[in-house]
């Protein structure tokens, strides 16, 4: 059998060991073929390929980024694809002499995998996201070291704040969903989270920093990019679109810096933590749950498991079908906010 591989989205801390655990079981236990496509979609196109074998997989899991590279081309022209697209991409996959795709990627990625499927094209999703908002599994892999990356910035935003007595902002990314702002502020104690799911007030949210400084601390507020404040219709955005033509979320901490400083009277000061979010090595329990993604993702193969994704679910790998994966997002639920919000300033 041959598999082609790649990676589609925004890259997302342990793709790279994704693509080992497939290899390592693809090629050396079910003896397949595995070529990668760089870049995405893109490769697909261009016929940009690299062959998949053990060597080429050598000492990667702890890599940042991704060896193959990634990308938000799209497969099809147009957003569901046309019947000429399918036709296009099965011809493409003869001149390859592919059997099926192993598509490593969050929400867009595993719609397209389920197009694909419906339209007889085998495909099997491994889920991930930094943003964890896909459905389908527990948890995506990129999540846990975004997570942590981010706790670290709250960690030494509040050692600094605290030594001026300011309020500190950090916003972290996750799009629509709270996921790395309400977990990064529970590992890094922050007084206030505000998440996309649930829109706060500004007077409320003033309440909260001067309820902090009137224990005598300092506040760290960490607010999720998608985040409004209660009566806005809008996220703040920055100019653009990105691949997906979904407008750039970003910029809302410089928004709130000022409000909250005006209502308080505390210094405040924003960071907007980016990029770095997706950067650099992945932690351990990434680089272990995309392993073994890859590794399921392999054997479903073998087995004859297409349209299905390699979700987590409890503490074992399951092939979930991709209709669990897409259509929706894996937002945060109503009880784990209340649970944090309780204790809000
Ligand atoms: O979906 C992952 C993600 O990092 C989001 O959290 C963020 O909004 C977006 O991608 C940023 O995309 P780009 O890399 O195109 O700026």
């Amino acid at each position: 059998m041959k598999i082609g591989v790649l990676c589609s989205g925004g890259d997302s801390p342990g793709m790279n060991a994704a693509i080992r655990g497939a290899v390592l079981r693809g090629v050396d236990v079910h003896g397949f073929e595995m070529l990668g496509f760089m870049d995405g979609w893109r490769g697909f196109h261009d016929g940009d390929t690299v062959p998949l074998d053990r060597a080429a997989v050598r000492g990667i899991s702890p890599l940042g980024g991704v060896i193959l590279g990634t990308s938000r081309v799209q497969p099809f022209s147009a957003k569901d694809g046309t019947d000429a697209d399918f036709r296009a991409i099965r011809r493409r996959m003869a001149e390859f002499g592919l059997d099926g795709f192993l598509l490593i990627g969050g929400n867009g990625t595993q719609t397209v995998a389920k197009l694909l499927s419906d339209a007889g094209i085998r495909a099997i999703g491994l889920p991930k996201t930094i943003d964890n908002d896909l459905g389908g599994t527990d948890y995506t892999f990129g999540f846990d070291t975004a997570v942590s990356i981010a706790a670290e910035a709250i960690d030494r935003l509040r050692t600094t704040g605290d030594s001026h007595r300011r309020c500190m902002v950090l916003e972290v990314m996750g799009r629509d969903a709270g996921w790395i702002a309400l977990h990064s502020g529970m590992a890094g104690g922050a007084q206030v989270m505000l998440l996309p799911e649930f829109p706060e007030s500004a007077e409320q949210i003033g309440e909260w920093v001067l309820s902090v400084r009137d224990r005598g601390r300092s506040s760290l507020v960490v607010v999720a990019e998608g985040f409004r404040l209660a009566g806005d219709s809008d996220q703040t955005v920055r100019a653009g679109l990105d691949g997906f033509g979904r407008p750039r979320l970003g910029g809302i901490a410089e928004v709130l810096a000022p409000i909250i400083e005006q209502r308080t009277g505390i210094e405040t000061r924003a960071t907007v933590l980016g990029h770095t979010q997706r950067g650099g090595s992945p932690t351990a329990f990434d680089r272990v749950l995309a392993t073994r993604t890859g590794m399921a993702a392999a054997d479903a193969a073998e087995a004859g498991e297409w349209g299905r994704l390699a979700g987590l679910r409890g503490d074992r790998i399951e092939m979930v079908d991709l209709s669990e994966a897409v259509g929706h997002l894996k937002t945060v639920p109503a009880d784990r906010y209340e649970q944090v919000r309780l204790n809000f300033g």
